[in-house]
């Protein structure tokens, strides 16, 4: 028996297979077969997403269990990008300059932050594993995937607000992490409570653009929720975090 890592054993529906090889490689292919031998993948059986950097998949694992499974794009556009919210991050030193080696650290990022995020208590889907540039986690949703809040919004705004303002400060002063990206675009409303995703680019507040990121966060919060008739102004969005810690 070939040891070759197929893709056919993964994913079963011939056009699925054929959206997955002309955005992923061989390595891809081979850290998928290293995360089924553990157990954390079963198959992919459709997409979710198909972002600019990353392509999200339901999949299965071998308990029969929902994973989400994220998958970075090695050929990503923002590649250069990535650059500045690995830089200066204590926990990432000797940096390649290697485009594989930065997305497969950056999968490992987005995994590592979870786990800090999970940790303190914020409420983002757990990460089960990674292997290269694919990373498995907890899937929100029931049948389908919950959507963010720009399709499928929670429209008692006074509780989205209370919910958020707890969040970040738990991600602040006990994860001691900026999620980086945080919009209406990167929350799910899952059953009407919120779940943060896109946890990637979070960077640790001691990192030299924390506060930039962290600023950058609340004014995209206070601008959809002011679209939706909560008015908050920016200092006082920093103060209920304060009072939240
Ligand atoms: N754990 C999850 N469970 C269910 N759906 C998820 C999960 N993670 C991501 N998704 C879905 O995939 C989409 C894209 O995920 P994410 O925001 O993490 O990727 P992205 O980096 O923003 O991709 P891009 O910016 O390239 O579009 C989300 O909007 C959501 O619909
Ligand atoms: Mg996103």
């Amino acid at each position: 028996m070939s040891t070759k890592a197929r893709i056919e054993d993964y994913i079963k529906d011939e056009k699925l297979r054929n959206t997955f090889s002309q955005v992923f490689d061989y390595t891809t292919v081979a850290a998928i077969h290293e995360l089924a031998a553990k157990g954390f993948i079963d198959h992919l059986e459709h997409i979710i997403s198909t972002g600019k950097e990353a392509h999200v998949y339901l999949a299965f694992d071998k308990a029969g269990k929902k994973r989400a499974v994220k998958i970075y794009k090695i050929e990503t556009s923002n590649f250069r990008n990535l650059r500045k919210y690995i830089e200066g991050d204590p926990r990432f030193k000797n940096i390649s300059s290697d485009r594989r080696d930065i997305i497969c650290l950056w999968a490992r990022k987005e995994y590592k932050n979870l786990e800090k995020l999970a940790d303190a208590g914020v409420r983002v889907p757990l990460p089960y594993a990674f292997n290269q540039n694919v990373l498995v986690m907890e899937f929100i949703g029931n049948d389908a995937a919950a959507m963010p809040l720009k399709e499928d919004p929670i429209t008692d705004f006074d509780f989205l607000y209370e919910f958020i303002i707890k969040e970040v400060a738990k991600m602040i002063y006990h994860a001691k992490l900026v999620h980086g990206d945080l919009s209406e675009y990167n929350i799910l409303n899952f059953e009407g409570k919120p779940v943060i995703i896109d946890c990637g680019q979070a960077v640790t507040t001691a990192h030299p653009h924390a506060m930039e990121f962290f600023q950058r966060d609340i004014k995209n919060i206070s601008s959809y929720l002011a679209k939706n008739g909560l008015k908050k102004s920016l200092e006082e969005i920093k103060q209920d975090i304060k009072k939240a810690r």
